[in-house]
């Protein structure tokens, strides 16, 4: 099945930004690492893996012996991580509904599979979870980071513009087959597969105005140009969302709050 990713095309922005966003939510995604206890020479899946700087930080944790497998659907992701030809990283471009783990004979007895801000555009679909399941060796762990209570997000001072915006953005996601709060869901999936010894971790990330994290969010002020055309919002209440944004960017104490997002892991 043919995937778009919906938040925007695949551009040369989008790797920029993911990797900003990589860098923003380090301390977090750390925290998510260390719960693996990943050792030396581990194989390790990351699914929807991007333009791959999450696998970078696993490289670093399995050393020369181990392996990274990035799997996702975009072609210009895929190449890009290609093209770097990383030793022991190994790209994989297939769509993950399509049924990982009977088609790549790499994927099996896997130490890991970590898998971040991907779920969020399948919903918590139980065949994916299932696949998870079975590439992974008896004792092997699933880590999963995503959002839940998507409609958390806020600014500060409240800002109906921007409200308007996000509550776009959720629905966007359903009608594309997603689910904003799936980071809220996970832990439940995974036990009816089978996984056990679940652990969740809530987190919830905010900076103040032209902080990191408010940059991270002001980068992806452009996208929402596809709630336009979507139909879900109006130019003008786009138009008014940039005003606010810029006028609330010079205000002292002006702060942004992510949606917060969900470590899930359980061990097979
Ligand atoms: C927000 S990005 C996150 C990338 C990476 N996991 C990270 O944390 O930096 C979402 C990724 O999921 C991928 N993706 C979404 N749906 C997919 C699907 N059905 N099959 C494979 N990849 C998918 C997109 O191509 C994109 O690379």
């Amino acid at each position: 099945m043919a995937h778009k990713y919906v938040l925007r095309d695949m551009d040369d922005e989008e790797i920029k930004r993911l990797h900003f966003q990589h860098h923003v939510w380090q301390t977090e995604t750390q925290t998510a690492i260390d719960k693996a206890n990943i050792l030396p020479g581990d194989r390790i899946l990351d699914l929807g893996c991007g333009p791959g700087y999450l696998c970078m930080d696993l490289l670093n944790k399995v050393g020369p012996k181990g392996a990274i497998y990035g799997l996702d659907s975009s072609e210009k992701f895929i190449h890009f991580l290609d093209q770097q030809h990383i030793p022991n990283v190994h790209p994989i471009q297939a769509d993950i509904r399509d049924g990982f783990s009977n088609k790549h004979t790499d994927l099996a007895a896997l130490h890991h599979v970590f898998c971040r801000w991907v779920f969020i555009f399948l919903g918590a679909s139980d065949s994916v979870i299932k696949n998870i399941f079975d590439v992974l060796k008896p004792g092997g762990k699933f880590v999963s980071l995503e959002y839940f209570d998507f409609n958390k997000i806020a600014m500060s001072p409240p800002t109906p513009s921007f409200d308007r915006v996000f509550e776009a953005v959720y629905e966007l996601l359903i009608r594309a087959g997603g689910d904003p709060d799936v980071g809220g869901k996970m832990a439940d999936r995974m036990e009816a597969i089978g996984f056990r010894n679940i652990e969740t971790i809530p987190i919830q990330k905010s900076g103040t105005a032209n902080s990191p994290y408010w940059q991270l969010m002001e980068q992806t002020n452009h996208n929402h140009k596809n709630l336009v055309d979507s139909g879900l919002i109006t130019q003008k209440e786009l138009d008014l969302f940039y005003t606010d944004w810029k006028r609330n960017a010079s205000i002292e104490n002006a702060y942004v709050t992510s949606p917060p997002l969900m470590i899930t892991t359980g061990e097979k």
